[in-house]
């Protein structure tokens, strides 16, 4: 049994952040989620820092700054269809591709947030 977090596993601090870099140049030239979010994407990337580092076995950075994640309500002022959720997805195997993330940990990694991107359906 591998017993380091799935943080640890695919290189910590630095791997995160090239995650949510590379992520958020996709998802903004994604045309079923692109428009859902604001010009300056810079203060969303930080936030997605803080959490995924929390989500996969880091320090609670998240937390640490604002509470209870509560993901689900956060995500609750944005139409979230299904066709969102996969768009979502995609744009993260994009991103774990493009930075060459191992593919077992790629398919890790997207396991573990399809549970939370189809729990976020709203609509
Ligand atoms: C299912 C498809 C999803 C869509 C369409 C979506 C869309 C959005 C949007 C529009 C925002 C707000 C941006 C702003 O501040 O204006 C947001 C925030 C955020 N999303 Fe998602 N999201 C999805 C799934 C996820 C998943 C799966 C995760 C992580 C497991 C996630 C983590 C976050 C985080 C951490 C924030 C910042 C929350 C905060 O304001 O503190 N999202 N998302």
């Amino acid at each position: 049994m591998e017993d380091r977090t799935i943080y640890e596993m695919i290189g910590g601090e630095s791997t995160i952040r090239k995650i949510v870099e590379t992520f958020y140049l996709i998802v903004q030239k994604n045309p079923m989620i692109g428009p859902l979010f604001p010009e300056d994407i810079t203060p969303v990337m930080e936030k997605q820092y803080l959490f995924l580092t929390q989500f996969f076995g880091g320090p609670p950075l998240y937390s640490e700054q604002y509470g209870h994640p509560m993901m689900r309500a956060r995500h609750i002022p944005f139409e979230i269809t299904k066709e969102r959720a996969d768009a979502w997805l995609i744009c993260m195997k994009t991103a774990l591709t493009q930075i060459d993330l191992d593919e077992n940990l790629q398919s890790i990694l997207l396991e573990r947030l399809s549970g939370p991107a189809y729990h976020f359906i709203n609509s």
